[in-house]
């Protein structure tokens, strides 16, 4: 299969008053295209700051990142780099952000204005992704009105739009309830199987490993394990167990 995201002996440290903090080092991994892949790893290990790398917003202190075997870094440009982010990959936040003026199947179209499309073909292709995503029912209404997981899953179309072959997510199920959040990791599980989308998603909640293809495990900047929770089901049964102890200890989901 195609490779869609390679990283090779990629470090990434950032100068602060007190010194240099290495917060990625030395990782090496590669997502085959079609892949559903979830890094995961407790907070502040470096999940975000390796995204962005990916995404070519945060140049790698040494080592590189290829997207479909382009090496993200050694492009004529940022303007080059941000052309060809826009043009391979489609982000998730754990907060979506809106243009208030904007209504749901607007804000859905935006990245199609950016690309210059007329606006009745935009609106066409947002509500056909709206669909996709059982949202529909509310392209007239504004986000603000809407639940955090129907937000979410507006901006997983949003995010679909431009037919990205990539999708990243970082932490999109964050601030959901359980049920809403295993039903975005379906929907981004289908936008994989069926349409052959890469997605590349970082979360703390082990709960979704069992959807991945791959899972990535990160510590302290580094990569600990990765596994497929497909094959190794003992792995994916050791974690699950431990996070159940873990819950009884502090007493919460
Ligand atoms: N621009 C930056 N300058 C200095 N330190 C940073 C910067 N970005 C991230 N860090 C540090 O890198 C570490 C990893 O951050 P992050 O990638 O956001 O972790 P995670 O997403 O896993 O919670 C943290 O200790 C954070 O403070
Ligand atoms: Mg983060």
């Amino acid at each position: 299969m195609e490779s869609s995201i390679k990283i090779e002996n990629l470090s990434k440290s950032f100068t602060v008053a007190s010194g240099i903090v290495p917060v990625l080092k030395n990782l090496n991994f590669e997502i085959k295209a079609g892949e559903f892949t979830i890094i995961y790893g407790p907070s502040g290990c470096g999940k975000s700051t390796l995204l962005h790398t990916i995404l070519g917003l945060e140049e790698p202190t040494t080592g590189k990142v290829f997207v479909f075997g382009e090496d993200m870094y050694n492009q004529a440009s940022e303007g080059e780099v941000a052309r060809f982010r826009k043009k391979n990959i489609g982000m998730v936040y754990q907060q979506p952000n809106w243009v208030k003026a904007l209504n749901v199947e607007e804000n859905t179209a935006l990245p199609l204005a950016l690309m210059g499309q007329d606006l009745p073909t935009r609106l066409a292709k947002a509500r056909t992704m709206l669909q996709s995503v059982h949202m529909l029912d509310w392209a007239k209404y504004h986000p603000s009105e809407l639940s955090s997981g129907q937000q979410q899953k507006v901006s997983l179309s949003r995010a679909f739009i431009t037919n990205p072959k990539i999708i990243i997510a970082d932490e999109p199920t964050g601030n959901l309830d359980y049920e809403s959040g295993e039903e975005l990791i379906r929907m981004l599980d289908t936008f994989s199987k069926k349409d052959g989308k890469t997605i590349l998603m970082v979360t703390h909640d082990l709960e979704y490993l069992k959807y991945a293809d791959t899972c990535i495990r990160m510590l302290n900047g580094e990569i600990q394990k990765i596994f497929s929770p497909q094959i190794d089901k003992k792995e994916l049964e050791e974690i699950t167990k431990k996070r159940n102890i873990y819950e009884k200890i502090i007493g919460e989901k």
